[in-house]
């Protein structure tokens, strides 16, 4: 069922609780690919009855950015949701979320301001605002959706990091499950916006892929120091490439490492083709 309006997914949501069955909610923006498509079976698998939200959030683009480009593929979207066991595809308009159809800023729309420490690094520092405009969608949908269990990709490793942190202190009632990264069979990581690139381009953005792989075998071989480690990335990068970070930082709270252990989760953005891409690998998997 394709849903536009906030009244009727609450409407339809509070049956379900009557009848006691639980929620489970998939928070996309649509452009939906094989990683969404793990996020729902999952979903589909511990709930009763699942919502998939598809929506392109405009407070989380920074200027310059590509809201206006971002793939807008809603039909497609709602058949492989029905094709796979979603109740409700949550699809409202910005006005519909923000009203009156003007871009909201912080002088007018309540926010929700994630910690300073988890933002001011990885892809907080360049996308300013960001997590700020995820953070309010998020606490809307929980709001709206009112889910018992919400489903994230570890590919936005950071954005999972906030949302629990997030969950934790306001004390929302819904517990985030997270989802392992889908790769393409090349290990290029899952995106929308691999949308973006030429099969020529996806060959050079497997650069990220390889860099965390060969860093993940220099740590099993027993090399820890994180310098160390970084000079390894390297030999991968070319004029293709343009590279904005290769950080390592705990896997739960995002402290910054000089050495390596099993719970460091290494990250790691790059442009390819002028595309912005993201990847990240935990140590210990
Ligand atoms: O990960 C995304 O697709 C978005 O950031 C999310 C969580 C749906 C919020 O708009």
């Amino acid at each position: 069922m394709l849903l536009h309006k906030i009244s009727e997914v609450r409407e339809q949501v509070k049956e379900w609780k009557r009848q006691g069955l639980t929620v489970g909610l998939v928070p996309t923006m649509g452009a939906l690919h094989a990683g969404h498509l793990s996020l729902i079976k999952k979903a589909v698998e511990k709930c009763d009855r699942v919502v998939v939200s598809v929506f392109v959030n405009p407070i989380q683009f920074c200027p310059g950015e590509d809201l206006d480009k971002y793939p807008r593929t809603l039909e497609a979207d709602t058949k492989l949701c029905n094709d796979n066991g979603v109740s409700i595809v949550f699809a409202p308009t910005p006005n519909e979320m923000y009203g009156d159809g003007q871009m909201r800023t912080n002088d007018t729309l309540t926010y929700v301001i994630p910690p300073f420490f988890y933002v001011n690094t990885l892809c907080g520092k360049s996308r300013v605002g960001h997590f700020d405009g995820v953070c309010t969608v998020v606490n809307k949908l929980f709001n709206i959706v009112q889910p018992d269990y919400a489903f994230f990709g570890q590919k936005d490793a950071q954005q999972l990091i906030i949302i629990k942190k997030m969950v934790q202190d306001l004390n929302i009632p819904v517990e985030i499950v997270p989802c392992p990264i889908v790769r393409e069979e090349s290990g290029l990581a899952m995106s929308s916006r691999n949308k973006y690139l030429s099969e020529e381009d996806k060959k050079e953005a497997l650069v990220l892929s390889k860099i965390l792989n060969n860093i993940k075998t220099c740590y099993k071989k027993g090399i820890t120091n994180v310098e160390a480690l970084k000079e390894t990335a390297f030999q991968f990068l070319n004029s293709h490439h343009d590279l904005e970070y290769l950080e390592f930082h705990d896997a739960d709270n995002l402290e910054e490492k000089q050495i390596a252990d099993a719970n460091t989760r290494v990250f790691i953005a790059c442009k390819v083709a002028g595309v912005r891409l993201i990847d990240n690998i935990l140590l210990g998997e």
